[in-house]
């Protein structure tokens, strides 16, 4: 089957989908409104920001989700409360731009799907700035020995998997000022990352650790995993739909391929109920899941199956579909009082929250209804 045959297969599913969707967001907008934080996960009940109330950050790296699932609303619906509030949300995120001394890589996450999403739809030359200012500042964090530097303090050699989806800016960048030197750092990142991130068995590390000076590899910790050279999920699935965007945006082969085999790895690490858990390593008898892992490796398998033809593309689509439909049924709220949507998305394996609601994973489960609705527009 093609893909847009594979996409018409499930077309009333999808419809269905976007349908509960306007009703549940209505809601979770509604609770939102006005409120001087960005959403990221529910207590009792209600939004709360990142981190204990009263203490959260405006510079924390989730705070451009909640106004990209406004834009994603927007495209589903075109209903301009969602663009209004996408527009509330990228201002509020004005005092993180300037205050460089807590920015990190993910000013990809924090500005491509607010700033960026917002040029491209309406030309808002404020956001064109916002979105042109972080994608150097994303630059200024390359190493030239190869790679982008994701946190601060001491940590001047860590690489992480989670980079793989902020070079889209950098992409992104380089198109409209036809500047290639982003996608040139882009492209020796993302190939380090195929070097010293994926593994023999085609999963990947969360962190490597590079001298700073000499790019020797140090280590690689377990960052959100369960311990080191195990298999945190929500890595591997910014991995696999990482590597397919930089194939999208570059056309460098090596890059399909790789995301190709991660997407082969996620699946088969895949038990009956079709949500990941929080690591594919963990014990046998912990039964710790991570619904935003699946969400967002959804997005890249259904995203994958566009790209590559035959019975291939068909294993991608259904499984992606599979995981959706294992979300939408035993791991979401769709009531009114519930403002979040996805339910059992986890944070991390150790000293993390647990089966809570996290604003990335609706972002995610979102796109990829709307991929599923066979909207083509890349928000990345
Ligand atoms: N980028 C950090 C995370 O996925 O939790």
């Amino acid at each position: 089957m093609t893909f847009d045959e594979l996409r018409l297969s499930q077309a009333e599913y999808a419809k269905a989908l976007a349908d509960k969707l306007a009703r549940k967001m209505s809601h979770s907008l509604a609770a939102a409104k006005g409120a001087d934080f960005i959403p990221y996960t529910v207590r009792e009940g209600k939004w709360v920001p990142a981190g204990p109330v009263g203490r959260s950050s405006i510079s924390w790296w989730t705070n451009g989700f909640w106004p990209g699932e406004m834009w994603e609303m927007y495209r589903l619906t075109k209903d301009e409360a969602y663009k209004e509030e996408a527009e509330r949300a990228e201002k509020m995120l004005d005092e993180a731009l300037y205050n460089i001394d807590a920015l990190h890589h993910d000013v990809g996450f924090m500005w491509l799907i607010s700033s960026g999403v917002n040029f491209r739809m309406t030309d808002n030359d404020q956001s064109r700035k916002r979105a042109l200012l972080a994608a150097n500042i994303l630059a200024g964090r390359f190493n030239p020995l190869g790679f982008i530097r994701a946190w601060n303090g001491n940590r001047t050699g860590w690489a992480i998997i989670d980079t793989m989806m902020n070079l889209n800016l950098l992409y992104w960048a380089s198109d409209f000022t036809g500047d290639p030197r982003f996608r040139k750092i882009a492209m020796i990142h993302a190939d380090t990352a195929m070097k010293y991130f994926e593994r023999e068995d085609c999963s990947c590390n969360h962190i490597v650790i590079f001298d700073p000076e000499t790019m020797a590899f140090v280590n690689n910790p377990a960052g959100q995993g369960y311990a080191s050279g195990s298999s945190w999920s929500r890595g591997q699935s910014w991995a696999l739909y990482g590597f397919t965007l930089s194939w999208i945006h570059t056309g460098k082969k090596e890059y399909l391929d790789t995301a190709r085999r991660v997407a082969k790895y996620f699946v088969s690490q895949i038990q009956d109920d079709w949500i990941p858990r929080i690591d594919f390593c963990q014990p046998a008898d912990v039964d710790l899941k991570d619904s935003c892992a699946g969400a967002i490796a959804a997005c890249g398998l259904i995203e994958l199956a566009r790209q590559v033809g035959g019975e291939e593309a068909e294993f991608f689509f259904n499984a992606g579909v599979n995981m959706l439909k294992a979300m939408d049924e035993n791991a979401s709220d769709w009531s009114d009082g519930y403002p979040a949507i996805l339910t059992k998305c986890s944070s991390a394996y150790h000293n993390g929250d647990h089966h809570i609601a996290m604003v990335y994973a609706d972002f995610f489960f979102i796109e990829a209804v709307r991929k599923l609705l066979g909207d083509e527009f890349l928000f990345w």
